[in-house]
């Protein structure tokens, strides 16, 4: 085991209750076939924090999988909160609609299935929490999106922003990482966002970008 993956258990160990139904959402999502890509229980709980300190009341997730982000940021909600989340594979929104269910949050979310880029059409203002995990190479778009959706004081957040430092090439070879060096630096950028990259280990270095609307 490397250094990395003893600190992130450390952490895990200290600062993440057991919780069967979130436990059990991660077991199901593996059973069911889902990659293994959601994020980590201290990423997660991290995303809890920042809905909390923020008192997010709608939240807009972009990529479900089999829900696991979406318990973490549904249970940070205040009682009439609401969360959207927008999901490509109906295989996975059902998947996540169980593991939901199960942890008495289906309430507070909808999952709409489709290409995000069409979902983010019909969605109107305002979001106090938008968070970006879905395809890679759509993160740009899913960036704009987030920006008309969002108001001041909104945190807009985007998972995978370092991967494993492939983020460090210049002229990374796959699409993916070249359009988050892209988000990496429209968010670094605009004059109305404040930002930072935090590093997240597990078995490798990713990270998580928090950038709060002016
Ligand atoms: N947020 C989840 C992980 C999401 S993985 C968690 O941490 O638990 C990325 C998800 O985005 C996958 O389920 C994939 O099917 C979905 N996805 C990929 N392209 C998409 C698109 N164009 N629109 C909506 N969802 C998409
Ligand atoms: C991948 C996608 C993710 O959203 C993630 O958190 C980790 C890995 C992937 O596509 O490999
Ligand atoms: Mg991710």
């Amino acid at each position: 085991m490397s250094l990395l993956t003893d600190i992130d258990r450390y952490i895990e160990q200290l600062c993440i209750p057991p919780n069967v139904a979130f436990e059990q959402a991660i077991r199901d999502a593996k059973a069911n076939g889902l990659p293994e890509i959601n994020v980590s229980p201290n990423e997660g709980k991290l995303l809890y924090l920042l809905a909390k300190i923020t008192g997010a009341r709608r939240i807009l997730e972009i990529g479900t999988l089999g829900g696991y982000s979406t318990l973490w940021l549904a249970s940070a909600l205040p009682a009439r909160g609401k969360l959207v989340t927008l999901e490509l594979e109906p295989h996975h929104a059902a998947v996540a609609r169980k593991n939901l269910d199960r942890a008495g949050l289906l309430k507070k979310v909808e999952i709409r299935v489709g290409n995000a880029r069409l979902s983010l059409r019909q969605l109107k203002p305002a979001f106090d929490l938008v968070f970006i995990d879905a395809d890679k190479e759509g993160y740009p778009v899913y960036l704009d999106f987030a920006l008309k959706l969002t108001r001041p004081g909104s945190l807009i957040l985007v998972d995978n922003v370092i991967r494993h430092g492939r983020v460090l090439d210049q002229k990374p070879k796959d699409a993916g990482t070249r359009a988050i060096r892209k988000v990496n630096h429209r968010l670094a950028t605009n004059p109305r966002l404040e930002t930072i990259l935090v590093p997240l280990m597990r078995e490798r270095i990713d990270g998580l970008a928090i950038a709060r609307r002016r």
